[in-house]
């Protein structure tokens, strides 16, 4: 079996868009469900931490 292969895209406005299979888990080590393709947050602006949710427009 061929193994997927997952994109991870830095946008200039702090989006880190990914596109794969891929964890996230939490500090205790939870998982933190997610969709398939969804874009977590680097300008710490989020109100929905880990994920980007479009306050980097702002
Ligand atoms: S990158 Fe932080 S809200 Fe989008």
């Amino acid at each position: 079996m061929e193994k997927e292969n997952t994109k991870i895209t830095i946008k200039p406005n702090g989006q880190i868009a990914i596109q794969g299979s891929v964890d996230i888990v939490d500090i205790e080590g939870n998982e933190i469900k997610h969709a398939p393709r969804f874009a977590l947050c680097g300008c710490s602006k989020s109100s929905n931490k880990p994920f980007c949710d479009g306050s980097h427009n702002a």
